[in-house]
């Protein structure tokens, strides 16, 4: 058990932290691409392989239901780390990618018209785009888009004003991958419900930094991705509301999600969360995200919004003084991602040449294309912290930048 703020006392926590690169000490501003693992979730994943590796739901034998309660009991973590009401509100899926898919594929069969409206932002992940397309190309209906504001919020009142009796469906993010802001998700939500929406919530940079809660947000669906959350890759969640989980049909089909199979009678299927659970599941995954969460009700929401706040406070004001760099996303409801550019220099050589010096950041468009498209730019600069990063860290990137700058003055 750390006390609280002790940066060094978590960063200890994390072994790849004590990685060099180049001679350097590495500095990880990469967490909105991913995040890194602390010791206790890679001995979760390895103590499962180690101790009480079986399949699920099938064995009679001891490891078989070992595995089965601890697969179970990850989901119960799970439930009770976003507020759902139901570990049966929770289902495993690969990331939020896979979790889209399945709600847009399972809307389009069950609740998507010819002439329906699909509301999405202009901001929005292709994650939270492209299984919309394919969704409106199937079934006939149409996506309508928010608009943003200059300095990277959603555009509220363009929002509302495209609620309309049409729209069956708002799907949007929480927060920005790409600048890091925090939009006003419970009036959205609150919004697009009164409207009669189906709403979706993609929470995948939103979960990394302050505490998700479902039952207060009041959405419809919420997904979210393991890997961004300190757990491992190839597991993610979806929750769902008991009610849409028990209306939507089934996604995949195969084994452990069936109840009976015949040649002669057909096939009926499982309950949710099983029903959408094809095959042998993530088990280790499941396991390893769950002491994710543990880990981070250990360290304490509270405690990371206040070391990632400090972190921001410090390294905008430095990041904005360097000339020629323009910031993305300048606003006071943010977490700690600085996206910018600076003045005739490709972000992918910003890229390599902080790299040079062990600092890793995203360049490019980071799947926000539409948003990259709206700014009039190719691509941005990310670094992206989380609430191990370190304020040297915030000072050995403000250093790089302004070398870059200097060089290419
Ligand atoms: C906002 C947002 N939505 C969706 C995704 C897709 O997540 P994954 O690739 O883990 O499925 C990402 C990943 O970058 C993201 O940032």
């Amino acid at each position: 058990m750390h006390r609280p703020f002790d940066t060094e006392c978590i960063r200890a926590d994390f072994p790849i932290l004590r990685t060099e690169i180049n001679g350097n000490p590495l500095v990880y501003l990469d967490n909105a691409a991913t995040s890194q693992k602390p010791q206790a979730v890679i001995d979760a994943v390895d103590g499962f392989y180690r101790t009480t590796n079986g399949n699920i739901h099938r064995g009679v034998h001891h490891l078989s239901q070992a595995a089965t309660d601890a697969y179970d009991c990850a989901r119960a973590t799970v439930a009770r780390f976003i507020g759902a009401a139901d570990p049966h509100e929770i289902v495993f899926i690969r990331g939020a990618t896979e979790g889209i898919n399945l709600v847009a594929h399972g809307l389009a069969e069950c609740l998507l018209r010819e002439g329906d409206e699909i509301l999405l932002t202009r901001m929005e992940h292709h994650a939270n785009i492209v299984p919309w397309q394919m969704a409106a190309r199937k079934t006939g209906a149409r996506i309508v888009v928010a608009d943003v504001t200059p300095d990277g919020r959603i555009d509220l009142e363009d929002f509302c004003r495209k609620l309309g009796p049409r729209t069956r469906i708002a799907a949007f993010m929480h927060v920005s991958n790409a600048l890091g802001t925090i939009h006003p998700a419970e009036e959205m939500i609150c919004r697009a419900r009164q409207a009669g929406a189906v709403v979706l919530l993609d929470a995948c940079q939103s979960a990394p930094h302050f505490r998700i809660d479902v039952s207060a947000l009041g959405c419809d669906f919420l997904v979210f991705s393991g890997h961004k959350v300190f757990g491992p890759t190839g597991i993610g969640v979806l929750y769902g509301k008991g009610d849409w989980l028990a209306r939507l049909p089934v996604y995949q089909t195969g084994g452990d999600m069936v109840d009976r199979v015949s040649f002669e009678d057909g096939t009926t299927f499982r309950d949710a969360p099983e029903k959408f659970e094809a095959g042998t599941p993530d088990i280790a995954g499941a396991i390893g995200l769950a002491a994710a969460c543990d880990y981070l009700d250990r360290v304490g929401s509270g405690h990371i919004e206040a070391a990632e706040k400090e972190l921001l406070a410090h390294v905008t004001p430095r990041l904005k003084e360097i000339p020629g760099l323009k910031l993305y996303g300048d606003v006071d409801r943010k977490v700690p991602v600085l996206s910018f550019t600076l003045d005739g220099v490709h972000p992918h050589d910003i890229g390599t040449i902080l790299d040079a010096d062990g600092i890793a950041i995203r360049a490019g468009h980071h799947c926000a294309q539409p948003l990259m498209r709206h700014y009039g730019i190719a691509g941005t600069a990310r670094a992206s912290f989380a609430f191990y990063n370190t304020v040297e860290e915030a000072d050995a990137l403000v250093a790089s930048v302004r070398k870059i700058a200097k060089m290419f003055a």
